[in-house]
């Protein structure tokens, strides 16, 4: 890959949230979740785990009652209901309408164990990170298959809704969706100057 290209894909990803009604054909959703499976992570243990989730009644179900957990929580911290339904409504058309919904969750099941707290807080934590690695993979991957995508967080505040709804093991630990499609908006972002967020330390100390 030339210098062009890889400037391409990194910069050129964006979070894109409309897609055009075209279907993506399922040997490319394949070839993104393997590009998700080698990405680097804790002890090479894989953690990441994903769940297709076809259009239809079943994701239908699943976006109304996130919807409607998000309503119960946004009026709890004091949204107006009016607000709060409209926003939840527009979650909902999302997940219903993106031609490819993903859910990225972990399991903990092969990572280490320990007897403390802290250690184990720590080993949670390289599996939160091996997975957003993974995360990453899978949307630089889309990128680079014409598709758009965008992560979205609303399973991470009701995993367990999403564990019963559709019946998926009990060690899985929802991180995110991913939504899919062929883009149908462009989307312009910027950086904070990178010098804000290094700082290149003396030898030294
Ligand atoms: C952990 C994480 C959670 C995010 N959650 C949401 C979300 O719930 N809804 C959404 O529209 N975008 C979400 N995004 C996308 C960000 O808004 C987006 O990455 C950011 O605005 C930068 O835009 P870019 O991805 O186009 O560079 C999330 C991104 C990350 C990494």
């Amino acid at each position: 890959m030339d210098e062009q290209a890889f400037w391409q894909l990194i910069r050129g990803r964006r979070s894109i949230r409309r897609y055009q009604e075209r279907e993506v054909p399922v040997t490319i959703v394949w070839r993104v979740l393997e590009a998700a499976h080698w990405a680097p992570s804790a002890h090479n243990r894989q953690p990441w785990r994903f769940a297709v989730i076809p259009r239809g009644p079943r994701r239908e179900r699943l976006a109304r009652d996130l919807a409607e957990r998000w309503v119960a929580d946004l009026v709890q911290d004091g949204v107006p209901p009016q607000e709060a339904r409209a926003r939840a409504e527009r979650s909902y058309r999302r997940l219903t309408q993106a031609p490819v919904l993903i859910l990225v969750a972990l399991s903990m099941k092969d990572m280490d164990r320990y007897p403390d707290a802290r250690r184990q807080a720590a080993e949670h934590t390289m599996a939160v990170q091996s997975v957003a690695m993974a995360g990453q993979n899978l949307l630089l991957a889309a990128h680079h298959y014409g598709l758009a995508a965008c992560w979205l967080c609303a399973p991470l505040f009701a995993g367990d809704l999403i564990l019963s709804l559709l019946q998926l093991p009990s060690d899985w630990e929802p991180q995110g969706f991913v939504t899919l499609g062929y883009p149908a908006e462009e989307r312009q972002k910027g950086r904070a100057p990178l010098t804000d967020r290094v700082i290149f330390l003396d030898a030294e100390g």
